[in-house]
């Protein structure tokens, strides 16, 4: 297994530029189950978890292929899928495996999904995706471990209130919706730009969809009418870009990220301004100005457009680095807070308490092993590897290979001493 060194304690300087978003991509992925011809996805990241679903889908027998110098344009062409069987060798691998159960159930009326299961940050059900499909006239059986959804004779809209505001529940269903017969109306749906992008790409390929953006969603199905849906172009990772920007405040250095959308971390730009830092923001770039001094904070995680449980793990080693004590609070995930123990190997003070840590800031980090448990969480011990005296190892990136294109190569050009090497753990 590979893991990363880096030796800590440099500022950081430079430009890095963001990927496309991988939690877009994902859905738009599965979206091509639903279209009559070849679709060419742009800005899609070059990362494990895009190989992972693409590779499902080749199973299920779509023709994919990478292409661009950086293999960040992928054509998918869907229309000759016969098999509608996700196995669980490769669902186990990834949760979002489940983004084909609507797009199938919807076009061929039947399909065997294998379940996530639990994962590392927790539980994570996807009753409310299986309730919805219910709803619309499915029935779903949970045998052998696997989701047997039946609708022989199509999906039917319904009207569904979600429990919950699920980002790939939403989705799921929405791409469903778009292929039953009549209209489904959502209520309470995930408001993440991921979410609104699947949306916008159902309405480009002509589906009848209104309240994008909005809690409340209209689809009007086309009776398991194909989609021509062509070209979709990947949004910017803001998840990728709200980690590099942790990067600059920790080693309080001033970088700039370009390819990124500033609306999409407005959350996140105001708890770093919160902590002292500034920024210029001109189009697709964002530059971070180093603080006077790094103040402590106060963060919860939400839904959208609120702070992103995603980013909780990167803002909990930030915080270290603050004169004061911080408090954050994981609304969204339980067993959410792993990084916490391997930060604390570094010298940090950081305490559990239920759903919520108190980070004592202010102590010298110093260079340790550290065990990478899951995407988020790794990067948030290498960001601290960056800040930490001496030399660090983060060991079991493949964590990280799932989320992060190029993260050592974009390290590097920020000017950070950091190298893949292989490890034993
Ligand atoms: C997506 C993101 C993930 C992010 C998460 C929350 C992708 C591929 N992944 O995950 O990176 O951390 O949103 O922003 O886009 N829930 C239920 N029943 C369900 C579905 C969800 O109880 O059927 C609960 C979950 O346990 C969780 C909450 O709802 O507490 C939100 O989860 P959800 O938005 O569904 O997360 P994902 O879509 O899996």
């Amino acid at each position: 297994m590979q893991s990363l060194e880096i030796k800590g304690g440099l500022k950081l300087k430079g430009e890095v530029e963001i990927s496309g978003s991988k939690n877009s991509a994902l859905p738009l992925i599965a979206l091509t189950i639903l279209s009559n011809r070849e679709v060419q996805l742009e800005n899609v990241p070059n990362v494990v978890d895009i190989k992972t679903l693409t590779k499902l889908l080749q199973m299920l027998g779509a023709e994919a292929q990478f292409g661009g110098t950086e293999n960040n344009i992928l054509k998918i062409d869907s229309k000759n899928i016969n098999k509608t069987v996700a196995t669980y060798d490769i669902v186990k691998t990834m949760r979002a495996s489940i983004l084909v159960l609507g797009p199938l159930l919807a076009r061929f009326g039947h399909c065997d999904v294998s379940l996530p299961g639990g994962c590392a940050i927790g539980a994570r059900p996807v009753d409310l995706h299986l309730k919805a499909l219910e709803q619309m006239g499915a029935t779903i059986e949970i045998e052998d471990g696997y989701v047997k959804a039946r609708a022989e004779n199509g999906l039917i809209g319904a009207d569904i209130f979600f429990e919950k505001k699920t980002v790939t529940g939403t989705e799921n269903i929405v791409m469903a919706a778009a292929l039953a017969r009549g209209k489904t109306r959502l209520f309470n749906c995930a408001l993440e730009p991921e979410v609104v992008q699947t949306c916008e790409a159902l309405k480009d390929a002509g589906v009848k969809i209104t309240g994008i953006g909005t809690e409340t969603i209209e689809v009007e199905g086309t009776d398991r009418e194909l989609l021509n849906i062509e070209k979709i172009r990947v949004i910017p990772d803001r998840i990728e870009a709200g980690t590099y920007l942790v990067a600059g405040a920790i080693t309080n250095s001033e970088i700039t990220i370009t390819n990124s959308e500033s609306n999409h971390i407005g959350a996140i730009i105001d708890k770093l301004v919160e902590m002292g830092f500034s920024f210029h923001i001109k189009d697709d770039r964002i530059t971070i100005i180093p603080a006077l001094k790094i103040k402590p904070v106060e963060i919860i995680t939400a839904e959208y457009p609120l702070f992103p449980t995603d980013m909780q793990a990167q803002f909990v080693a930030l915080a270290t680095q603050s004169n004061g004590t911080s408090v954050i609070e994981e609304r969204l995930f339980e067993n959410r807070f792993m990084h916490v123990s391997e930060l604390n190997r570094l010298g940090a003070d950081i305490k559990i308490s239920h759903n919520r840590v108190s980070i004592h800031g202010g102590r010298e980090l110093h260079g340790a092993d550290m065990m990478a448990t899951d995407l988020r969480a790794s990067s948030a011990l290498v960001l601290a590897g960056l800040v930490a005296k001496g030399t660090s190892r983060v060991h079991r990136i493949y964590h990280l290979d799932r989320g992060y294109q190029n993260l050592e190569k974009k390290f590097l050009g920020l000017g950070a001493n950091i190298k893949r090497i292989k490890g034993i753990l």
